[in-house]
């Protein structure tokens, strides 16, 4: 009778471990997914981090309007008008300004329809990019993100923000 419950227990335990070992795997060792290919591999670590370009000068609005914007061919094209003309993803960047489409980039952060989420409140109050957005500067692929409401709640915990969120963040 006691020597079955102590197999169970170890058995119970045996499983708890597993399962906290398959965790700390998954959550610490598996390796970051990539995100989507995209129409030209765009690298903010050539960009941002070797070339030190400021985020909003390609992502202008970010400060003043719900939408940070996303740069225009013709802005890629100031510089590469002049810079590695010939290699050939810059010849696509040129064949997409001569057919006047703007670059097909895919998204990648992507929250709930009825969230309401608006950059101008948090940029403003010196929420750095890199806190919700990770090493920009050190990417050459940016990771795909969904975004859950439990990252908006431990943030806003830690700084003393609105936690009413039925209110401030659904419309
Ligand atoms: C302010 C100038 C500037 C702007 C604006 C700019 N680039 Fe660049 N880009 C550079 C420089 C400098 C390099 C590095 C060139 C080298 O390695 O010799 C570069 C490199 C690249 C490369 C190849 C290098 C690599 O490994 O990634 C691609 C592709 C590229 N840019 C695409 C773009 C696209 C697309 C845009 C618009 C969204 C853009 N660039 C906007 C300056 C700029
Ligand atoms: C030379 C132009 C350029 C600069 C400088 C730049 N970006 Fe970008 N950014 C892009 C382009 C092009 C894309 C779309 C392709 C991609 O996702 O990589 C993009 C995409 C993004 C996205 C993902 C948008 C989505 O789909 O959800 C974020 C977040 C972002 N940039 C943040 C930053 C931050 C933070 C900085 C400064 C550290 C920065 N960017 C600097 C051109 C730029
Ligand atoms: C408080 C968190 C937070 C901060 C700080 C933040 N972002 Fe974002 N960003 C988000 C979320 C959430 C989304 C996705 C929601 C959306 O697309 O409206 C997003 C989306 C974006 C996009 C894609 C927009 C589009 O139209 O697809 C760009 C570009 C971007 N952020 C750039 C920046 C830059 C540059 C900074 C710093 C100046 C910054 N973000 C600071 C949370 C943040
Ligand atoms: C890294 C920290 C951080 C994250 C992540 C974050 N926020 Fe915030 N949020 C703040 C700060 C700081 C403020 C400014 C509070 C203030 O103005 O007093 C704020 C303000 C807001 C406000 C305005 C509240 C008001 O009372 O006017 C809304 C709405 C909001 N955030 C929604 C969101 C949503 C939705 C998300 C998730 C997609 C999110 N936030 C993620 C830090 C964060």
């Amino acid at each position: 009778m006691a020597s079955t419950s102590n197999r169970l227990a170890l058995c119970a335990l045996a499983a708890i471990a597993a399962s906290l070992g398959a965790f700390l795997y998954f959550f610490y060792l598996w390796p970051q997914p990539k995100g989507p290919e995209q129409p030209i591999p765009f690298s903010h670590n050539v960009h941002s981090g070797i070339k030190q370009i400021q985020c909003q000068y390609c992502h202008p609005y970010v400060a003043y309007s719900n939408f940070p914007g996303m740069p225009p061919v013709e802005k890629c094209l100031h510089c590469h008008n002049y810079i590695i003309v010939n290699h050939p993803w810059i010849r696509k960047e040129h064949e997409y300004a001569r057919q006047g489409v703007s670059t097909p980039w895919v998204k990648v952060n992507v929250i709930a329809e009825h969230v309401f989420f608006n950059h101008q409140r948090h940029v403003n109050r010196e929420v750095a990019c890199e806190e919700c957005h990770g090493e920009v500067k050190a990417s050459q692929r940016l990771p795909q993100k969904l975004w859950r409401m439990g990252e908006c709640i431990t943030c806003h915990q830690k700084r003393n923000a609105a936690l009413d969120c039925w209110l401030t963040c659904h419309n």
